[in-house]
């Protein structure tokens, strides 16, 4: 299996992108991949008509193959990060066949206790737009409200968020197999 895994955060210390890391160590026969867009221009409809940039159309290709996407949205102002945002317009354009029945799963981690849920809603609503396949069930909300889900080194550690996650990717797996 080929998962790309995208995180919405850019920053090192990112809690979506430490729960992709932990995905990786919880379910490697997922053959997760996390992708580095940082290179990514801020969407501009003259850049992408005189000089479409060549790293997304390496992203495009790269979720052309994969078998499926795993999103983690970080939540600003009660929706995704602008980053993540940007990266999904450039991925629409010149179109968004390649998100065309392509199954997608979608977790988030917010540092309140919501797990930013209301940014994973507003990806879910995207990717029905691109007709991907999106896991509808089971939904996974990482709330930081300073109880120790991570150590230090951004490590998942919460033995209860932990077992959640893995039950997620469990089920993410069998999604993507069907
Ligand atoms: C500009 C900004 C707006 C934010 N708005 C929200 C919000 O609406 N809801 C929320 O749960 N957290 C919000 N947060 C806190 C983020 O959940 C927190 O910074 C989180 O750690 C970001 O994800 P990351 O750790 O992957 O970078 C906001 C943070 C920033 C910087």
């Amino acid at each position: 299996m080929n998962v790309l895994a995208i995180s919405g955060s850019l920053r090192k210390k990112s809690y979506n992108t430490a729960l992709l890391r932990a995905a990786q160590k919880l379910a490697p026969e997922m053959g997760i991949e996390i992708l580095d867009y940082s290179a990514v221009p801020i969407f501009n409809q003259d850049v992408e008509e005189s000089a479409y940039p060549e790293v997304v159309t390496d992203i495009r290709g790269k979720i052309t193959v994969a078998d499926a996407v795993l999103f983690a949205v970080p939540e600003f102002n009660r929706t995704p990060a602008g980053s993540l945002k940007n990266l999904i317009d450039w991925l629409s354009r010149p179109d968004y066949k390649l998100w065309n029945q392509k199954p997608v799963g979608i977790v988030g981690a917010s540092s309140g206790p919501r797990g930013a849920s209301f940014a994973q809603y507003d990806v879910r609503r995207i990717m029905s737009y691109f007709n991907a396949r999106t896991m509808g069930q089971p939904e996974f909300y990482c709330g930081n409200d300073e109880d120790g889900e991570f150590d230090a080194e951004m490590n998942l550690v919460d033995p209860k968020t932990t077992d959640v996650f893995k039950k997620f990717l469990a089920a993410l797996s069998e999604h993507i197999k069907k």
